[in-house]
Order: C-alpha cells, then structure tokens, then sequence
C-alpha cells in the first residue's frame, strides 16, 4: 500500500517537473529570411522553386555558410557571424512546426503518400516535426531521427505536442511566412531571429502585412551584422 503511494507520488513529482520543463521550453523562430521591404517567401512557390521565384535571395547570407555547406557534403563553408547564427539555430532544439507550404508545393487533399518534403531521405531535422494541415495524413518517419507528424487541430495543438516531444528543449517554428504570422498573432513566439537580407522582393509572402507587432507585445532586443545579413532579435516584452 505504502509502496503504492510512494511510487504515485514518485510520478507526480515527475509529472510537474515535466510540465515545468514545457513551460521553460520556448517557441523560436530563427534564421527567418526577410527581405527590407518585408517579405519572406518570393511569389509562385512550385516543385522547382521551394522559396518561390526569387525566394533564394533571402537566404543568399545562408548557403555560403559550413552549415549549409556541411549539410551538404562540403567543407569550405564560411565560418562567420552568419554561420553561428545559423548554428543557433539548431541548438537545443527538441522539435519543429512547419506549415504545410514549407513542407511542400502539394496543395489539397493528398493524392498519395509520395511527397515526403524537398530534403530527401535523411532530412535536416533530427527530431519530430509537427506539420500544420487541413489535410490529415499518416506520421511519416525517415532516416536520422525525424518524424513527420501532420496536426489538422491547429496551431495550440501542435504547439502543445511539439513541446511534449521536445522535452524541455526548445522548439523552432521554420515557417513558412502564414504559419509564423498565425503565431505572432496569437502571441506564442518567443523569440525571433530575422537575417534581414539588403534587397527588395517587392511580391511574395509579406511578413508583417497587417501585424502590429508592438501592440503585440513585441520589441527588438538586438543586431548584429553578418557578411551577408543584419541579424535582428525580437523578443516578447516581459511584464
Ligand atoms: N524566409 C525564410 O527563412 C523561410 C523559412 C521557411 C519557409 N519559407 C518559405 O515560405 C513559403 C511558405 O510559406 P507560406 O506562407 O506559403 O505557407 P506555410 O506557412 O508554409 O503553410 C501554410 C499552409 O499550412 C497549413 N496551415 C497553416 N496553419 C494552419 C492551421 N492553423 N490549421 C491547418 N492548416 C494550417 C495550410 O495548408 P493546407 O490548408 O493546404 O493544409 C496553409 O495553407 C515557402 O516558399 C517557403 O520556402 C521561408
């Protein structure tokens, strides 16, 4: 009977610590691309531009980097300001959210199971990843640890099984640009690391159309300049 008792409040314990460990856990958004004039997706995303037609200047600072380099096969990647941040972004990162355009140019109901996102077989995540759909479909599970679960209950459900499976780690909001806005709105994101690129886009998925992002309780917290982008840290205000 004791033993019973000691064992539920043995759990218990570990219970709030748990939840404890969820609520620590932060909702970040990092390494978002964005162009001066504020867009972070160019127009007429399609299988053969994953980033919309002039999507891949946004993220010109990126791929010199060695963890894009490294990622892929190559080791004359630049290590600079531009590089930690992307580095930073990966750690302590326990899970991701994606909307559904990030994880690919399918759009409707799925025909079949044969899309499985642009990175191949082994994709760059290495945790679960939560993917935000009306369109509900089987857990997808690929090689190194990432496992693709498609939520059609919104963006506080998702949000609530990444944590859980983050365990106490952080979670990263990829994107894309509607998934990031429903979340500010909603005023879940933490934090927000922009790498705000020197160039006008002039079309494409606007970040900010629309957003108050003071009135959302927002502030810039910090910015330092990379080689090839201004990275800016926004924060929640606290208090
Ligand atoms: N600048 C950067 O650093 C960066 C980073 C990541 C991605 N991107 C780019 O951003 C673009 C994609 O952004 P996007 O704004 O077009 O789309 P997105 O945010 O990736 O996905 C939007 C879609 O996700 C689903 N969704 C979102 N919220 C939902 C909810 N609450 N309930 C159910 N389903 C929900 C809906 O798809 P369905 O209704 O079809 O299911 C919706 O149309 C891509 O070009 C990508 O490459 C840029």
């Amino acid at each position: 009977m004791q033993g019973v008792a000691v064992h539920d409040l043995a759990r218990t314990a570990l219970e709030s610590v748990k939840v404890e460990e969820q609520h620590m856990s932060k909702l970040r958004v990092q390494s978002f691309g964005v162009s001066i004039d504020g867009y972070g997706a160019g127009p007429n995303q399609d299988l053969e531009h994953p980033l919309g037609t002039t999507g891949p200047e946004l993220m010109e600072w990126f791929f010199p980097t060695r963890l894009w380099r490294e990622m892929h096969g190559h080791h004359d990647g630049e290590n600079g300001v531009d590089n930690g941040f992307a580095e930073q972004g990966f750690a302590n990162i326990g899970a991701w959210i994606l909307g559904r355009n990030m994880f690919g140019p399918v759009r409707g109901p799925w025909l079949d199971e044969s899309w499985k996102g642009w990175w191949g077989d082994e994709p760059p995540y290495h945790v679960p990843v939560f993917v935000l759909t009306h369109h509900a479909r089987a857990p997808l599970e690929m090689k190194g640890g990432t496992t693709f679960h498609f939520v059609t209950d919104g963006i506080h459900a998702a949000l609530e099984r990444a944590k859980a499976a983050a365990s106490g780690r952080d979670v990263r909001l990829g994107g894309g640009v509607a998934t990031v806005r429903e979340y500010l709105l909603a005023g879940l994101v933490d934090e927000l690391h922009l790498a705000v690129r020197p160039l006008l886009l002039g079309a494409g998925e606007h970040l900010w159309r629309d957003l108050d992002m003071r009135a959302l309780g927002y502030e810039c917290e910090k910015r330092v300049e990379g080689e090839r982008a201004t990275h800016v840290f926004l924060r929640r205000r606290t208090g």
